[in-house]
């Protein structure tokens, strides 16, 4: 029914030489296999072409971290929506808390970037997520459907299908403290009862929600087994082979469809 999606975010790090040696192992990884889960890499902007061409026929797919919030013109440092789908990206992470909590972008901010990407057929993999003084607080239901709200606010039904969510919590990014199975799959029911409540029963039941923060080979597969977890978006261990291929291969098994 939901097509299991494995996602590595380099984030900003490896440099042309070892994203393509990283990009070439998971090619080799998943060579032979039958991929019955979507398997993205998402790495720093100027390495996407090179990782794409590595990885060729492979079948993994190719995202970019952030786009701008303009389709083009006099916007210094900015990379477009055109620019993305130009080398190859059939994805665009938005919303991460890094962007955020570290460069302050607004919800209002993200959805013209999701309405952007949406209106040119690029994916949108958005993220949500809490603070820990958030989930101290019982606001975690709070945040989530005000960044829910704000990120699609005006992005229509049919929109909707190319978009994915990635619930992150971000005391559990970069951490090593991850979600329960159990906190991670009640955010993720909360997510599709807003999807329900907002669009339709359909919509809710069809979006792809993944789960973010501290994933590892240890607990993919729990993770993953979790009625409303739809796959992984992984950080740190995305960056090696070792690492991201058992938790690709833990995606393959735990095909829901
Ligand atoms: P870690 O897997 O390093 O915790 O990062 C998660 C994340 O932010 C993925 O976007």
């Amino acid at each position: 029914m939901r097509r299991m999606m494995i996602a590595g975010n380099w984030k900003m790090n490896t440099d042309r030489s070892s994203g393509t040696a990283l990009a070439a192992g998971l090619a080799s990884h998943v060579a032979g296999k039958n991929l019955t889960a979507d398997v993205l890499v998402a790495p720093p902007f100027p390495y996407l072409e090179a990782v794409r061409e590595t990885l060729g026929s492979s079948g993994i797919q190719l995202g970019a971290q952030n786009c701008s919030s303009e389709a083009e013109g006099a916007y210094t440092g900015e990379v477009s929506v055109g620019m993305l789908q130009d080398v190859g990206c059939q994805w665009v992470i938005l919303g991460h808390s890094e962007r955020r909590h570290i460069l302050k972008e607004t919800d209002s901010f993200i959805n013209q970037k999701t309405r952007l990407a949406l209106s040119k057929g690029l994916g949108v993999i958005l993220c949500v997520g809490e603070l820990l003084e958030e989930r101290e607080a019982s606001q975690t239901d709070e945040v989530l459907d005000r960044q829910m709200a704000g990120g699609l606010a005006e992005v229509s039904a049919a929109d909707l299908s190319n978009v994915i969510i990635a619930y992150e919590p971000v005391w559990a990014i970069g951490t090593g403290k991850t979600a329960t199975p159990d906190m991670a799959d009640d955010a993720h029911a909360h997510i599709r009862g807003w999807l329900a409540e907002n669009y339709d029963e359909d919509a809710a039941n069809s979006m792809r929600i993944l789960y973010g923060g501290s994933v590892k080979p240890s607990n993919a597969a729990e993770l993953l087994g979790q009625p409303n977890v739809d796959g992984a978006l992984v950080g740190g261990a995305s960056l090696t082979v070792d690492n991201f291929g058992p938790i690709i291969d833990a995606g393959l098994s735990a095909d829901k469809s």
